[in-house]
């Protein structure tokens, strides 16, 4: 009894926690993760960034593709859970157990996420700060408030920051 108490202590802790720094835990479906990684249209060897990479799923869908990816997550039984499910690409995937905002993200060609109205703006002040552009920034269920995306699908919306020639149409 007393292992269960524990136990649901633990749920709540490291995923009520994550309520106080971001989006609660909820994962992108695989129609999602697939206009994702189109909309971000990097080449094998290019890197992505995913803010709160919860189950890792994201992270192994863009290593299949031959990407780098490094994915951020707070909630320590997530980070665990991601770190294990990718340890096949270790060589293209890190996962980090930590908060994204703080943290200063490594160069990279593009950022995934997936996370709540609220954040978009500071965000997006994140990502016009960012010294590594062009950058493309997917938000899978969440605008930029304010911005036209660059492109949408499927309810995944890419904006881009700094010049790239590359276009988009829009679906
Ligand atoms: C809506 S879920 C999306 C999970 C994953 N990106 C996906 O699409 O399947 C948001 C995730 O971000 C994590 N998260 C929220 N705020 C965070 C922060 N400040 N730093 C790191 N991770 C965070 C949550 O724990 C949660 O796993």
């Amino acid at each position: 009894m007393i292992w269960l108490g524990a136990a649901a202590a633990i749920l709540i802790v490291c995923f009520g926690g994550v309520l106080l720094f971001g989006a609660p835990y909820l994962p992108t479906l695989t129609p999602q993760v697939k206009a994702a990684l189109e909309l971000a249209d990097l080449k094998p060897g290019q890197t992505m960034l995913e803010l709160g990479c919860g189950d890792g799923r994201v992270l192994v869908a863009a290593a299949r593709a031959g990407l780098n990816v490094v994915g951020y997550e707070l909630n320590p039984l997530l980070a665990f859970v991601a770190w294990a499910r990718t340890r096949r690409y270790r060589k293209q995937v890190k996962v980090i157990w930590g908060d994204f905002w703080r943290a200063e993200w490594p160069p990279a060609e593009a950022v995934f996420t997936f996370l709540l109205s609220r954040y978009m703006k500071k965000l997006d002040r994140k990502c016009a700060r960012y010294p590594h552009k062009p950058l493309r920034l997917v938000s899978f269920a969440f605008q930029v408030p304010g911005k036209k995306p660059a492109a949408a699908r499927r309810g995944v919306y890419l904006y881009i920051y700094g010049q790239d020639v590359r276009t988009l149409t829009t679906h």
